[in-house]
């Protein structure tokens, strides 16, 4: 049975009046990745104004772990609705607040005391982090990774790589940021095998503590346990212990960002779990609240409590509605059922795109972990040259048979697999048919070019 079903082309004549009064009313700056326009969802499927029905594979851009309109969710929130808005956290306590936090507290890593902050936004939150950990170190260094993405706010931003796309002319940006390169083993040199490589970019690393800042000047070193926006790349073990190292000789804060690699995305709750890695602050966002505007830092009470009272919170911070659909989620997918059940999907999505890689010289590598899947384009394998219109074609045509789906990549040349973790396996299939379709018809387009080059 198939679950897309479409009565138009999209966008449709509703999604193009409504695509125009956007293109008047909205500010340019909010891109769109794709045309459609969303009425309503449940589960992984979409349903646009114009009466179409897709499957989601950007999942909100890996907000919706837990799927659309999870029914346990919606139920907490329309019960919290009818008996309690907001009365701000800084006026009055409320439980919903103490609860999340107390489950924040335990289903992080870590055999300590623990305490949390709730906010609004990924951002907001590695926003908090920075605080905390220079408040409790009494330094102003922040070391972060190229490709990293911590969010749009200025001190975030400055934080956030990929200049182009974000940065451009929004600076000055924050001062003592120090970014410093991390290994992308699809990228290393060719002369380099992997373990080499890995240990030269931690030389790299211990040399940039002498070069660029001296750790006594580093109040945290903050980091994606996978990169996300960087185009899913898990951070090499030996590199991430390294971190760890680091921070414990030099009594560094260590921040793992895992607002895009948590919440079950890759099979574990937290990417960090992986690793066997403890760090000293976990912030989490994203599929935290199931598309709800919360985020949290987490971690070891007495950094947490550095700060002075008053010297953290905001007026919609840790929302009773956000709160009661972040303790649902986290019941729902923190269960070892709905992890177990992740990892099964992410060996069906990774297996089939293994075999993309057979079949189609224009894909250059599969990566990820657990079921936080991407595809890297390039247009010569040996070269590995970015193809980020190839990308964007092959995007564009799936759109136009029915998926939302996103882009990657330092070089946007990738395509990122973040689907509601509850998309069944007839659903998947659909999608992942529709997305190699999509592959097969660029390359296809891509040789008749090459050969027309040839032969003209
Ligand atoms: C790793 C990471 N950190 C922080 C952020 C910022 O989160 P938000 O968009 O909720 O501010 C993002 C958003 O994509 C992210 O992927």
């Amino acid at each position: 049975m198939a679950f897309i079903n479409l009565n138009s082309e999209i966008p449709g004549p509703k999604s193009r009046e409504v695509l125009a009064r956007r293109e008047k009313a909205v500010t340019r700056a909010v891109a769109r990745s794709t045309q459609v326009v969303i009425d309503r969802a449940e589960g992984a499927l979409v349903h646009d104004v114009d009466g179409n029905t897709l499957i989601d594979m950007a999942g909100g851009i890996g907000m919706l772990a837990g799927g659309h309109c999870p029914p346990a969710v919606v139920e907490a929130m329309r019960e919290q609705a009818g008996k309690l808005i907001h009365p701000c956290f800084l006026v009055g306590t409320y439980e919903p607040y103490v609860d999340l936090a107390e489950m924040l507290n335990e289903c992080t890593p870590g055999d300590f005391d623990k305490k949390s902050i709730l906010v609004n936004s990924g951002s907001e939150a590695v926003e908090n982090a920075v605080k905390i950990a220079r408040c409790h170190t009494g330094r102003q260094g922040i070391i972060v990774f190229e490709g990293a993405y911590h969010g749009r706010t200025l001190l975030t931003l400055s934080m956030t790589s990929k200049y182009g796309l974000f940065k451009k002319g929004f600076g000055p940006f924050a001062p003592e940021i120090y970014r410093l390169p991390i290994p992308n083993l699809y990228r290393r040199p060719e002369s380099m095998a992997e373990e080499e490589y890995i240990q030269w970019s931690i030389a790299q690393l211990e040399n940039a503590l002498i070069a660029q800042v001296d750790p006594s000047a580093v109040a945290a070193i903050v980091i994606e346990p996978v990169q996300g926006e960087a185009g899913f790349l898990p951070v090499p073990a030996p590199f991430l212990a390294k971190i760890r190292e680091i921070c414990d000789e030099h009594g560094i804060v260590m921040v793992a960002d895992e607002v895009q690699c948590g919440m079950g995305r890759t099979g574990r709750l937290w990417a960090i779990e992986h690793y066997d890695i403890v760090p000293d602050l976990l912030i989490s966002g994203k599929s935290l609240g199931s598309g709800m505007p919360i985020a949290s830092v987490t971690g070891r009470a007495e950094i947490m409590d550095a700060p002075h009272p008053g010297g953290a919170g905001g007026t919609y911070s840790g929302a009773p509605l956000a709160c009661v659909a972040a303790i649902e989620s986290l019941k729902l997918i923190n269960s070892p059922d709905f992890l177990a059940e992740v990892r099964r999907k992410a060996a069906i999505i990774r297996s089939r795109m293994e075999s993309w890689k057979e079949q189609f010289p224009i894909v250059g590598d599969v990566r990820g972990l657990g079921a936080m899947l991407l595809v890297e384009f390039v247009r010569d394998r040996q070269t590995r040259h970015p193809a980020p219109e190839e990308t964007l074609e092959i995007i564009k045509d799936a759109v136009s048979k029915g998926l939302l789906l996103i882009r990657a990549g330092l070089y946007s040349n990738c395509i990122r697999l973040l689907p509601p973790l509850v998309i069944t396996d007839e659903q998947l299939d659909e999608a992942l048919t529709i997305i190699e379709n999509s592959i097969a018809l660029v390359q296809d387009r891509q040789e008749h070019a090459r050969a027309a080059c040839v032969n003209g």
